[in-house]
């Protein structure tokens, strides 16, 4: 079992209102607590029985199924978790909750077919975007009235934002603090994107993409969009309001569905690991995206908007959300609101 899953389900637990629901998350919540003090069959069996009155997600049912193997029974499966839409065969492989599986000639052909969804979502994903609009940015501002020693000193994560729409001058502050060109470069080489930009990249080979999933920002319709730091502008790249599908992929994280936005980070690793090799691929990309991510945390301050890094979220099914090519590797989700 994750921590941050156990986590996720105990807050679910606590927020959910409806008596038969309630019942339900009880009994869930119990057995999490069973299987913290190690009676695992205990918490196995508590489960099963939650599971008749109220409505499983494939992270209940794969914790059951941790809590199975732990008591030592092989013979209780992931796949009511698959068959659910669990989608993360690497965790299956590294859990160290289900010991006793690994190896096991049923475990190892649920992972291939795990594996196997895994890639025919992989094969749907573009290899270049499609332009449904173009949006010009507002114009960034480059002052204001919150030193950076007050936004270093208050800058937190946020998971609480206002049910108020973001505006578009926000949206664009934020881009701009994330990966915006500071010192443009006339004729650059097309890796710089237009030039120096606010956060330092390794080689200048700048990595990362970024995205916006957009729900309730005015001026801006619901959507998916591709953030150009050439130009300042953003390109649709899906329409509709994809919120609560992010959330989904990002272990049911209730701040991901309640923001007005979220800002969403990838990466080209071959864009730096051509030059850097394994150092690139190890160190440089995820230092760039520190750096990157640090700016919109403290920009973040001085707009009075809250946001949080998130780290822990289903790649595969993130990608096929903000639908990003093939060749990206998704690395934060940030979403973004009032405070
Ligand atoms: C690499 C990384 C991954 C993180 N992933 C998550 C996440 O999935 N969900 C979340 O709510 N917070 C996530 N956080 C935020 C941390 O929980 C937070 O930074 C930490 O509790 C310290 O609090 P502070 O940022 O307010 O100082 C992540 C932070 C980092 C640096």
């Amino acid at each position: 079992m994750k921590k941050l899953r156990l986590l996720l389900l105990l807050s679910a637990i606590i927020i959910t209102t409806t008596l038969c629901a309630k019942s339900f998350d009880d009994m869930v919540s119990k057995a999490v607590k069973l299987y913290n003090e190690g009676k695992y069959q205990e918490a196995a069996e508590l489960a099963e029985e939650a599971f008749q009155v109220g409505d499983p997600s494939m992270d209940h049912y794969y914790n059951t199924a941790c809590c199975w193997a732990l008591a030592g029974n092989k013979e209780k499966t992931l796949s009511q978790a698959i068959d659910a839409g669990w989608l993360d065969a690497e965790w299956m492989q590294a859990d160290r909750d289900l010991t006793i599986l690994h190896g096991d000639a049923r475990f190892e052909e649920l992972v291939v077919k795990v594996q196997k969804t895994l890639d025919k979502l992989e094969q749907g994903l573009p290899i270049k975007h499609n332009s449904l609009a173009i949006i010009e940015l507002p114009e960034p501002a480059y002052d204001s009235d919150t030193s950076i020693e007050k936004a270093l000193k208050e800058r937190r994560s946020i998971r609480k934002y206002k049910d108020k729409p973001l505006s578009l001058s926000e949206i664009s502050q934020i881009l701009w603090a994330a990966y915006g060109i500071t010192k443009p470069i006339k004729d650059a080489p097309a890796f710089l994107r237009g030039g120096l930009k606010t956060a330092p990249s390794a080689g200048a080979l700048y990595p990362l993409e970024i995205y916006v999933v957009a729900g309730n920002v005015t001026d801006l319709p619901a959507g998916v969009y591709k953030y150009k730091p050439e130009g300042h502008k953003l390109i649709k790249i899906a329409d509709g309001d994809k919120r609560t599908e992010l959330y989904k992929a990002s272990l049911n994280q209730d701040w991901v569905k309640e923001a007005p936005a979220s800002i969403i980070y990838s990466a080209v690793f071959s864009r730096t690991t051509d030059i850097y090799g394994k150092r690139g691929q190890e160190r440089y990309v995820c230092m760039d995206l520190g750096h990157s991510a640090e700016n919109v945390y403290l920009q973040a301050v001085s707009l009075n908007i809250g946001t949080v890094a998130i780290g822990a979220f289903y790649d595969t099914k993130v990608k096929v959300v903000v639908n990003m090519t093939k060749e990206e590797e998704p690395l934060y989700i940030m979403p973004i609101g009032k405070i």
